[in-house]
């Protein structure tokens, strides 16, 4: 049996053969490009239920790309691998269509997402913004908005503000699995709006006002089809 590494996942996921072809398959690389380097910043490691994780960094002469392997590990499945991780992934493609902002997906294939890591986490975000009021402002229509689109679709779900990641002071999803559930008709219009404002309340009382104070015009039901 060959030897795990990196570069065989990469090829692998890719369908190249060899590490330059791979990255430029994938979108890591262009052609006005040079590679300076592909090294694995943090090796495996389970990162949530459904999830295990491998950070790793491409340099190149443009800069750096600080991206995962996120492997599909349910440690409950109930049916077929691969028809979950297509459901997923597929649910993740309608969200990031329907103007919710996702980490660059630079394939899904195998089991395997490979995207861009997001350093930040939402609670860390919240914390820097808090008494911003430009920042928290935005933030709170960005917040209303992911709840929106997610109640236009009928999902009903579990928990997925607390595992938002943040660039440049915006949320994006990153959890399309077992916390978001699938598509359903709900009878309630307002679940996740709901869900926010009890997730904010307590810990965030200034963003919690600035959410509930949204005005209903703004709230666009995602960007690619406003209102
Ligand atoms: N793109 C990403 N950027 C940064 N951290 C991430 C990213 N994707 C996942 N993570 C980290 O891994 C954890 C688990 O990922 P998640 O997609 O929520 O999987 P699970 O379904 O196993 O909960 C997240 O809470 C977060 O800490
Ligand atoms: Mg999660």
């Amino acid at each position: 049996m060959t030897q795990w590494s990196l570069e065989s996942e990469l090829c692998n996921i890719s369908g190249e053969s060899g590490l330059l072809p791979s990255l430029f398959s994938l979108g890591f690389l262009t052609a006005a490009d040079q590679l300076i380097d592909v090294r694995v910043e943090k090796d495996w490691y389970r990162s949530g239920a459904e999830s295990y994780l491998l950070k790793f960094v491409v340099e190149t002469s443009r800069g750096l790309s600080t991206a995962i392997l996120k492997a599909y590990t349910p440690s409950n499945l109930h049916g077929d691998l691969n028809a979950r991780f297509c459901e997923i992934t597929n649910r993740r493609i309608f969200l990031a269509n329907n103007g919710i902002l996702t980490p660059r997906l630079f394939a899904a294939r195998k089991g395997v997402w490979i995207e861009e890591w997001l350093e930040k986490s939402i609670t860390e975000s919240l914390q820097e913004i808090n008494g911003n009021e430009i920042l928290g402002k935005r933030m709170a229509i960005e917040l209303r908005n992911i709840a929106a689109v997610l109640d236009m679709n009928g999902f009903l779900a579990r928990s997925i503000y607390e595992d938002l990641r943040v660039k440049n002071d915006l949320p994006y999803m990153i959890d399309f699995g077992e916390d978001l559930g699938a598509m359903s008709v709900s009878a309630d219009p307002r679940y996740n709006q709901n869900r926010l404002l009890e997730w904010l309340k307590i810990d965030y009382p200034v963003l919690h006002a600035l959410c509930n104070d949204v005005p209903a015009q703004v709230i666009s039901y995602g960007r690619s089809n406003p209102l």
